[in-house]
């Protein structure tokens, strides 16, 4: 079953390859600059899904992680959340074609609709570039909030360039996306934005190099005391 759930489709995001019009070509993007096959596989590795947990992808796009996710029987909850309605579509299609049940939000990361320690684990690819540093703040804090005690978070993003040729993918990213949103990730300091949100065990499990940077798969457990 797939159920598009809306709340808000307004402005003031960043869409999957900056400008809308661009958006059905993500998908072949994606495939082609970020080895997207290899780490999306790589964090489902370390995300570590189990049967029955309920499972948010943030800033899902057009649900390729989701599709991976699902399959087995009886599997993961899965919630997919984006703000953009035309790359929800798209994942709409996606997950459909592939049988897998997902429940997909129109809502923006900032304000989540799940209630507090609800979720058991939170998945994020190719997400947080997207934010501001503040926001980053924000969407952490909300993911901090709807995680159980003990709930787990794993995120891959764009990291540290390393070497001359990742610098030269990293400044296509950069000027592709925006200096601003991207600056936190490509300065390495992802990790240290989770840890600083009250995060424990925030371990960079895997640095990738792809042919536009370095991706970095990071886990973290939500902190038994939130404070
Ligand atoms: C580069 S795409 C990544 C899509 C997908 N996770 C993947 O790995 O292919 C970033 C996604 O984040 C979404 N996004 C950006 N800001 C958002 C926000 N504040 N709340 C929810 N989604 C957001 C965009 O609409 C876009 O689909």
């Amino acid at each position: 079953m797939v159920r598009l759930m809306r709340r808000d489709g307004g402005a003031g995001y960043l869409p999957a390859l900056r400008w809308r019009f661009l958006t059905p070509g993500y998908d072949m993007v994606a495939r082609y600059t970020t080895g997207e096959r290899r780490f999306k596989e790589r964090l489902l590795g370390w995300a570590d899904l189990r049967p029955l947990e309920r499972v948010v992808d943030l800033g899902c796009g057009t649900g390729t992680l989701l599709v991976a996710a699902g399959g087995q029987e009886p599997g993961p909850e899965l919630i997919g959340v984006d703000r953009d309605l035309a790359v929800l579509r798209r994942a709409r299609r996606k997950v459909q074609a592939a049988a897998v049940g997902v429940e997909l939000c129109l809502v923006d990361a900032r304000s989540l609709p799940m209630a507090d320690g609800s979720v058991d684990v939170v998945v994020s690819s190719l997400f947080f570039h997207h934010l501001l540093s503040d926001a980053k703040s924000l969407v952490l804090a909300e993911i901090s909030r709807v995680l159980g005690i003990g709930g787990r978070l794993a995120v891959a993003d764009w990291g540290a360039p390393r070497g001359g040729a990742s610098r030269v993918g990293a400044g296509v990213v950069r000027r592709f996306d925006g200096d601003e949103p991207t600056r936190d990730n490509l300065d390495g300091r992802l990790a240290e934005l989770i840890e600083t949100a009250g995060f424990d065990d925030v371990i960079v499990r895997a640095r990738l190099g792809v042919p536009l940077g370095v991706i970095e798969i990071i886990t973290a457990t939500r902190s038994l005391d939130r404070g």
